[in-house]
């Protein structure tokens, strides 16, 4: 069972973002199922690539806004910042255990979430009027 998944409405009607999106959620939810009793090994493991992917991913949508003349680009190359700092704090953190495992989880899948349905959200409209 998934903890954390893609869904429908996560869509943004570009192929490419959507499967990458797909992939990012794929990874938290090995992240999940990794849980806090694998510390050292798979859940380090599941960060690192998560910060890989992302990294991927961040360089594709930054490059499409970039290429679109999108606005926002300045302000969203900072979230993307913000989540790969963050993740690269989790991979320190998760060593020692006073961050929850849940929270770590939680803020991975609400920032996903939010970003997602938010800011990538806003490009696609911001798109779609041109
Ligand atoms: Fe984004």
């Amino acid at each position: 069972m998934s903890f954390v998944e893609w869904k429908e409405e996560y869509s943004l009607g570009d192929k490419l973002i959507d499967s990458q999106h797909k992939s990012l959620f794929a990874i938290l939810n090995d992240l999940a199922e990794a849980g806090p009793d694998d510390k050292e090994d798979a859940s380090f493991k599941c960060l690192g690539q998560m910060e890989e992917y992302a990294r991927v991913h961040f360089r594709d949508e930054e490059r499409l806004m970039r290429d679109n003349g999108y606005p926002g680009l300045v302000k969203h190359i900072e979230e993307h910042k913000e989540f790969l700092r963050q993740v690269e704090d989790y991979k320190i953190s998760i060593f020692s255990s006073y961050v929850p495992y849940q929270d770590i989880v939680e803020y991975l899948n609400n920032w996903l979430v939010e970003h997602v349905l938010g800011s990538d959200q806003k490009y696609m409209d911001y798109i779609s009027k041109r």
